[in-house]
């Protein structure tokens, strides 16, 4: 190693430098583009894209549920906030040193959110009649592997209960009726900060979307899609006026049971919190 590279240090993780992360190494090996498995993605896109019904089912990338009650959510009304001021604003209420405040959020706000977050904004059409809508938030391949789910607590003009949003009608699906607040927040290692929110949003992907195209690779991309919205979610609510939380502290396979999704094929990947907002103690700070 040369002299230069020997004084690079990565503060923290020099102290840990004994410990074995071989199987997070090995995983990130399976999951990088080469020369070779490059050439099998090639061909696996190639035989979707010359197949109308392939293509058309890949346009079609959202979960149903067949029967279910619809509530559709209400026209989405532009915030008149600045996206500087939305970013600026940002924060996570766990890191104000707070619960959320109580109180309800309206179902304007969570139409709001998801219609930023995740809604359709555009509509594609392809050479040979495939439509193919484009959301609000990227995604690799436009698969849209990331699936939403709501846990409403407390939303004004909002049965509680269980829902899977439905981007293509800006709807919601219903799952189950009931206080779901305890249930939810003891699936958390933050139980009391769940507690205090008026609603969950839940994250699951449906990783063979992702994966039959990409293959392992397409592991990866639905982590990165999950960030993404993450950060979407995060300025949605912020504009919307919400407080907003992630909550990457949560029992994978009990979150799982909690929503009735399959732990393998789709599994929970994190809850977002939010609730009124609560103000901002802290005056904003970072460089000018
Ligand atoms: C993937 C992810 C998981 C997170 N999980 C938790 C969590 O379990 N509990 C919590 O209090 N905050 C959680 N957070 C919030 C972060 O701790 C927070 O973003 C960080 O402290 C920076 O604060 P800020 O969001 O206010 O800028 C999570 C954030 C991300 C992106």
């Amino acid at each position: 190693m040369s002299k230069r590279l020997s004084e690079i240090s990565y503060s923290l993780i020099d102290f840990f430098e004994d410990d074995d992360h071989s199987e997070t190494e090995t995983f990130h090996e399976y999951t990088k583009l080469n020369r070779t498995n490059a050439m099998l993605i090639a061909r696996r896109v190639e035989a979707i894209m010359s197949d109308r019904a392939l293509v058309g089912m890949m346009a079609r990338s959202w979960k149903t549920y067949p029967g279910a009650p619809r509530v559709q959510l209400p026209a989405f009304v532009p915030p008149e906030v600045s996206y500087a001021d939305v970013v600026l604003r940002r924060r996570s209420v766990s890191s104000l040193g707070r619960n959320f405040v109580e109180g309800p959020i309206t179902l304007e706000q969570l139409s709001a959110l998801f219609r930023l977050a995740y809604a359709p904004t555009t509509t594609l059409s392809s050479p040979n009649g495939e439509t193919q809508q484009l959301r609000s938030t990227v995604s690799a391949g436009a698969l849209y592997p990331t699936e939403l789910y709501v846990a409403a607590f407390d939303t004004e003009g909002l049965e509680k209960g269980l829902y899977h949003y439905r981007p293509v009608d800006h709807a919601l699906e219903f799952i189950r009726a009931g206080d779901l607040r305890n249930e939810f927040s003891n699936v958390s290692s933050y139980t009391d900060l769940c507690r205090s929110a008026s609603a969950a949003i839940i994250m699951t992907s449906v990783l063979k979307r992702t994966l039959s195209k990409y293959l392992h690779r397409g592991y990866r991309f639905a982590m990165y899609d999950c960030g993404a919205l993450i950060q979407s979610l995060y300025l949605a609510g912020t504009a919307m006026n919400m407080d907003t939380c992630a909550v990457g502290g949560i029992y994978d396979d009990e979150l799982a049971a909690f929503i009735g999704t399959s732990p393998v094929d789709e599994p929970v990947q994190l809850a977002f919190l939010v609730g009124p907002y609560g103000g901002r103690l802290a005056a904003a700070g970072g460089p000018q």
